[in-house]
């Protein structure tokens, strides 16, 4: 059988709820009179079969995630669902392929997804990189925290958006792998944030600077199942981290869990009694490199670090990105030009795992993701991609 794979056209959106929904469980529900997969800066392939059934699809998704201080163009793919009857005969291998040829022309240098199975996704050159995590406590444990006496708090207003999102990006910045929130798909307005939660409360300096918010649900009930759970806890300083924890230790009387959503090294972690902590639930996000020239030219590199290493880069998926290129860093920034003697081999689970600051080229090494080279080549490496550990605030 032929398969066409095609961008999806108004005609075809009825078919790609039910793929959808059947594959997510969703199904119970009718399809919104005014869904579409596509909106401005999502994009959906399908594959049809002779009959001009949909029989595969995936989205990709416009975004930027930020590495190494700058915002890196990237495919977030979502979405994906093959029809049950036709499962493990290479259709989602037919799309994702098509999906990151698609993606490299409109300019992503890298992808990222939340999978819920990886082996397709590794097999297609994906990597694990990191967690999207929930952490829980005892609210109680938290009542050791003393809100900072220059520090006021209150509910947050439409004019705090701006700070509140600035706030943000400065950990963005400063991190790997966040996601930039702005463009096509970030397109609500300060109230619709707002409303999404039961509460956005800002932590304000007596200047009325704000430096500091928490967003958060209360979820049902008093009794023992009882939970507050804070989406986002960002604070500029200690102050401000400390007084928006301290606030959520005034819960413990009626919602005896807090969950946290935190970043994997978060200075919140400094305020808590972590040996109270346990995994309230980690989902995995997984890293590909799309275009591999663009995608080295597009983050930011450590700016003491100088010279180059010669790679031979294996990636049958993208093989645009194959072959013998030298890596040359300089002054924050780097290339990677063709040619050079191949010296260090990687593969593109590798190539992404190491691009996200998410191993050391040991790890790589005895993952069989990276082979050839020496001590020193190593040591650039790692320079080079050192750290933070990659993480995300989002799902999608
Ligand atoms: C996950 C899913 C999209 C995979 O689609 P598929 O068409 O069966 O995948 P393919 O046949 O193209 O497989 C691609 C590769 O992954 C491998 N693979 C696929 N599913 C696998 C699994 N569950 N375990 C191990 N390997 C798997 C295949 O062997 C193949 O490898 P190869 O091409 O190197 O031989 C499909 O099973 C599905 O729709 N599942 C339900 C919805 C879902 O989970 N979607 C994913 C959301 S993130």
């Amino acid at each position: 059988m032929r398969y066409e794979v095609r961008p999806l056209t108004s005609q075809d959106q009825a078919a790609a709820w039910k793929l959808g929904s059947l594959a997510f469980g969703y199904h119970d529900r009718p399809m919104p009179e005014d869904w579409n997969s596509d909106s401005p800066g999502r994009y959906t392939l399908g594959a049809f079969d002779d009959s001009g059934r949909l029989v595969a699809k995936a989205v990709d998704r416009a975004q930027q995630q930020w590495f190494g201080g700058r915002a890196v163009p990237t495919s977030g793919v979502a979405g994906v669902a093959v029809a049950p009857e036709l499962r493990g005969k290479g259709l989602a291998r037919l799309v994702l392929t098509r999906l990151l040829g698609d993606a490299r022309d409109r300019g992503a240098a890298i992808s990222t997804l939340f999978p819920t199975v990886p082996f397709p996704y590794r097999r297609l050159g994906w990597e694990e990189a990191g967690w999207l995590t929930y952490l829980a406590l005892p609210t109680s444990a938290l009542s050791g925290i003393r809100p900072a006496p220059g520090i006021a708090l209150r509910p947050a207003t439409e004019g705090d958006m701006p700070a509140i999102f600035e706030l943000y990006r400065d950990v963005a910045r400063a991190g790997n792998a966040l996601m930039e929130r702005s463009g096509p798909l970030w397109n609500r307005t300060a109230t619709e944030i707002l409303e999404s939660f039961d509460g956005m409360t800002v932590a304000v300096t007596t200047d009325g600077e704000v430096v500091g918010y928490a967003s958060w649900e209360r979820g049902p009930g008093y009794d023992s199942s009882g939970k507050i759970t804070a989406y986002e806890l960002i604070g500029s300083t200690h102050d401000a981290t400390s007084t928006l924890l301290a606030m959520f230790a005034g819960w413990a009387s009626v919602a005896p869990t807090a969950v946290l959503r935190l970043s994997t090294s978060d200075p919140a972690l400094y305020e808590v009694a972590t040996s109270s902590i346990r995994i309230e639930s980690q989902q995995p996000w997984m890293i590909r490199v799309v275009d591999a020239a663009a995608a080295i030219a597009a983050r930011g590199w450590p700016s003491h670090l100088k010279g180059s290493v010669d790679l031979d880069l294996a990636d049958v998926e993208c093989p645009w990105n194959e072959g013998r290129v030298r890596l040359v860093l300089d002054s924050g920034q780097a290339a990677l030009e063709p040619g050079g003697s191949g010296e260090v081999r990687m593969t593109s689970r590798g190539l992404g795992v190491w691009y996200a600051s998410a191993a050391s080229p040991a790890v790589l090494r005895r993952a069989g993701f990276l082979s050839g080279g020496d001590a020193e080549t190593d040591s650039f490496l790692m320079a080079a991609t050192a750290g933070p550990a990659p993480t995300l605030l989002d799902y999608f």
